[in-house]
């Protein structure tokens, strides 16, 4: 067998591992096979590139490799050390920032390479045409995703203002430069000119940077999974130049996993998918109404105690505040204290509850809540009218009543947990400021409703003390 039809069959069987990786990340129970399945196949295909590159070269190219896969798993094994939870987000942007950009070196190389085969004819002049067809549009894909993400990450870390930038005709902006990549492409097929390339790649570069730096910094996780997929197509781009199977298949998987997420995040959050990829979607919520909704009443942590040790029912609806107050372990306490009393707890999950997709499912598992009591909003929202106490720890928009019953809301529309219809629900948040949206939640002027104020911690805390 030659190195590469070994090389080619390992990439097959590194491909399957990485769908049953996707497979396997789709549920709780599974995940860690799923995640030990990515890391089979990502050790396969470094094997099988080794055993090309000794085959191909084993002097100098095998030391770049060498030198490249040491470098890459240090600075890897060192962020993956000690980033936090809440920087996920900032790290996974950074980290397609790479991806873009090492689709556009790939291209740029594609075309170095490439420059002598000129005055071919027939079969191998289409071929060639493909080629290029192949580095314009990988260089393009890539530096869209290079600047974009770059941009994400600065947002997400606050080293950039996340205020949405309105230029004026942003849409006609990004529109245009569209159009303009598809002419520059037929012309870079038909006279493959150095300046084409040089053109199309400061057009994506800047084109990358305006989509992502003129949506808002609330709706950056969405952005993050859109970038998500398009640094899976930059490597199925990359994969088509290289003649690299697998790169090929993982960037499909990827690109279309991410854009099938960013779908389901919009269709939670109810906004339109298309107006998301087009980048225009980060359009501010409107200022909270003034609504007079009347006056809300207080609870104190030996309040909620009294009633939990009452209650048959109590389902948990946790939101970005318990992330934000790293309240996961004292509820996982909680939890397990009220179940050896014989109380049913159950915790609804939103699906965009927190900041990005799986937030609160994680943080649950991380404190060890056992998974057959995490529920989905759906699995959950028909029986909050047998429920006796509901505690939203931290959530607001995803429990907000408005979004099914006030059209005129900026949030009307989006499904939301139906917490209301429990006969006594706790609110734990630091104050009456909205959530995300920055609409006002009439859920806290109901007659079954109490606020429970403070960080979300220390009143989890006390309640347990209390109990
Ligand atoms: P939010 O509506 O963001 O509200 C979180 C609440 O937590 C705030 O009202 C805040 O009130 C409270 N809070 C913050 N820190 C706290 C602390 N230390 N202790 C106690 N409370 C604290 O939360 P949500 O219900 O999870 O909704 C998520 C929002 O993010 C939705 O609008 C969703 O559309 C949006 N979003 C989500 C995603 C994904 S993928 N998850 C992606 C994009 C956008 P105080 O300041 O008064 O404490």
């Amino acid at each position: 067998m030659t190195a590469i039809s070994l090389a080619n069959a390992a990439y097959l069987v590194a491909a399957l591992l990485f769908i049953l990786s996707l497979a396997g990340l789709s549920k709780h129970e599974t995940a860690r096979n799923g995640v030990a399945f990515g890391i089979a196949g990502m050790t396969i295909a470094l094997a099988a590139t080794f055993i090309l590159v000794v085959d191909d070269d084993p002097g100098i190219g095998l030391v770049l490799l060498l030198v490249a896969m040491l470098i890459g798993a240090v600075i890897g094994l060192w962020r993956a050390k000690i980033v936090e939870m809440t920087e996920m987000p900032e790290l996974i942007a950074l980290l397609h920032s790479f991806v873009g950009l090492a689709a556009v070196l790939v291209g740029w190389n594609g075309y170095l390479q490439h420059t002598d085969d000129r005055g071919l004819t027939g079969e191998a002049a289409t071929l060639l045409d493909i080629h290029h067809a192949e580095v314009f549009i990988g260089v393009f894909i890539g530096a869209v995703t290079f600047t974009g993400s770059i941009v994400a990450y600065l947002k997400l870390s606050a080293k950039m203002k996340s205020a949405p930038l309105m230029l004026p005709g942003k849409n006609w902006l990004n529109l245009g430069a569209i159009a303009l990549f598809v002419v520059l492409t037929i012309w870079f097929v038909i006279s493959p000119a150095l300046w084409l390339l040089i053109l199309v790649t400061i057009v994506a570069l800047a084109l990358g940077w305006h989509l992502v730096a003129s949506i808002g910094g609330g709706d950056m996780p969405v952005v993050v999974s859109m970038l998500n997929s398009y640094s899976g197509w930059a490597a199925a781009a990359s994969g088509f130049l290289l003649g690299n199977d697998l790169l090929i298949i993982t960037g499909a998987l990827v690109g279309s996993s991410g854009a099938y997420l960013s779908y389901i995040m919009c269709k939670a959050m109810n906004r339109s998918f298309i107006s998301v990829i087009a980048g225009g979607f980060g359009i501010e919520a409107g200022p909270a109404e003034d609504t007079d909704y009347g006056e809300h009443r207080e609870i104190t942590a030996e309040g909620v105690a009294e009633l939990l040790a009452d209650a048959k029912s109590v389902v948990i609806t946790p939101g970005y505040g318990m992330a934000v107050a790293q309240a996961q372990y004292p509820v996982a306490d909680l939890t397990a204290k009220l179940r050896e009393r014989g109380v049913e707890v159950r915790f609804g999950i939103h699906p965009v509850a927190g900041r990005l997709p799986g937030h609160m499912n994680v943080l649950l598992a991380e404190a060890k809540v056992p998974y057959d009591i995490v529920l989905e909003m759906d699995e959950i929202n028909d029986d909050f009218a047998d429920t006796d106490v509901v505690l939203v720890i931290g959530a607001n928009d995803t429990v907000n009543p408005a979004a099914t019953e006030d059209p005129g809301s900026p949030i009307a529309g989006m499904p939301v947990l139906r917490v209301w219809e429990a006969k006594n629900v706790i609110v734990f948040k630091r104050s009456m400021a909205v959530g995300y949206a920055g609409v006002q939640n009439p859920l806290f002027f109901r007659e079954n409703s109490q606020m429970l104020f403070g960080d979300a911690k220390e009143r989890v805390e006390d309640i347990i003390k209390a109990l």
